[in-house]
């Protein structure tokens, strides 16, 4: 029997803490503002609160499909939405503790953006986090799909990350072993909430730090067209060679389908125009990834995350 959503968010609302909004937009939610909304959004106040709703939906699991969404900047919605429940982290996960046996180490939590820890950290004269001053997502986000830049990623320095697993309803603390990273990746899965990590860095003097900032800063600036509609690098990089050289040496900048197009300065990444549709980069993307096989023998993988339901069959190219 279908699952009552309306009775769902009913049961969320009276026992959870926090905001459970019906038919909640998600566009507003990622850097592409693309997709249809959520059934159900869920965004509790504290940490009982987020044990209440995963204890709620645990008697709907397999029904209900969950998504934990972060800062949205590696995510593309359908444009149908998401038919399941959203779980947001929001001010309760932004604090940024120094672990005072260490001097060096921070506990941060899993909705913090990135960029905002590597200032944090610089103006303390912590170095490690550089990378990250132009990477726009979470920490939770980041610790899950091990976000990188730079030549250097998450793995580098996360020593520990303290998560909800939403399948046995308990909290954990993964060391690295468990953590389990590789480019790009970490055990992380939708069935875990991240809500903090330790992160290990190394006392330098800020003006260092911030000097090797900046030059990342100019580097994206110079290289890559800013955060917003798109959701950074399309394709992971294949081993040994860059997915952003392969799309543009196919001959595909500017290609476009319906709304969304090859970016002109960096073709991994893809933006969204302002009447393109989710489809329209899921089609893109597809098109694309065929069009590098053809000429490259090399079958590149999404870094980007497609969340919902999109047709499979639908690439209508207009060629240009
Ligand atoms: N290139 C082209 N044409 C392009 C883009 C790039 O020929 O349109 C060439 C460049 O000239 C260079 C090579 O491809 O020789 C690599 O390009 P770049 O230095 O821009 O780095 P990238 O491999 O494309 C990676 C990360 C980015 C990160 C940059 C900077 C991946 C998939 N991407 O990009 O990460 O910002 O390095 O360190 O690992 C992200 O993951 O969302 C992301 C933006």
């Amino acid at each position: 029997m279908p699952v009552d959503l309306d009775a769902l968010a009913e049961r969320l609302r009276d026992r959870v803490e926090g905001v459970v909004q019906r038919a909640a937009p998600l566009a507003r939610l990622t850097t592409y503002r693309l997709g249809g909304p959520a059934a159900v959004l869920v965004e509790p106040a504290d940490l009982a609160a987020l044990e209440e709703a995963a204890r709620v939906l645990s008697a709907e699991v397999g029904a209900v499909p969950v998504l934990v969404l972060g800062r949205g900047s590696n995510t593309v919605v359908s444009d149908e939405g998401w038919p399941g429940v959203v779980v947001r982290l929001t001010e309760a996960w932004s604090r940024i503790t120094p672990v005072l046996e260490t001097g060096s180490a921070l506990e941060v939590g899993s909705a913090k953006a990135l960029p905002l820890v590597a200032n944090w950290a610089a103006r303390r004269g912590l170095s490690g986090l550089e990378w990250s001053i132009g990477v726009p997502g979470s920490v939770g986000g980041a610790v899950r799909m091990n976000a990188g830049a730079h030549g250097s990623d998450m793995s580098s320095c996360v020593e520990s990350v303290k998560v909800l697993d939403l399948d046995a309803l308990l909290f954990e603390e993964w060391d690295e072993a468990r953590l389990g990273f590789s480019y790009r990746h970490s055990e992380v899965t939708d069935r875990h909430v991240v809500l903090s990590a330790v992160l290990r860095l190394t006392p330098e003097d800020e003006e260092s730090v911030r000097a090797r900032m900046e030059s990342y800063r100019r580097h994206r600036a110079a290289t890559q067209p800013g955060a917003l509609q798109n959701a950074g690098s399309t394709f992971k990089n294949p081993p040994g060679d860059s997915a952003g050289r392969l799309v543009d040496a196919a001959g595909l900048k500017g290609f476009r389908v319906g709304g969304a197009s090859v970016s002109e300065k960096h073709a991994n990444f893809f933006m969204a125009g302002p009447q393109a549709r989710a489809q329209d980069v899921f089609d893109l993307v597809h098109e694309v990834r065929r069009r590098v096989f053809e000429a490259f023998s090399v079958w590149l993988e999404p870094e980007v995350r497609f969340v919902g339901a999109f047709a499979t069959d639908r690439v209508e190219v207009a060629d240009s």
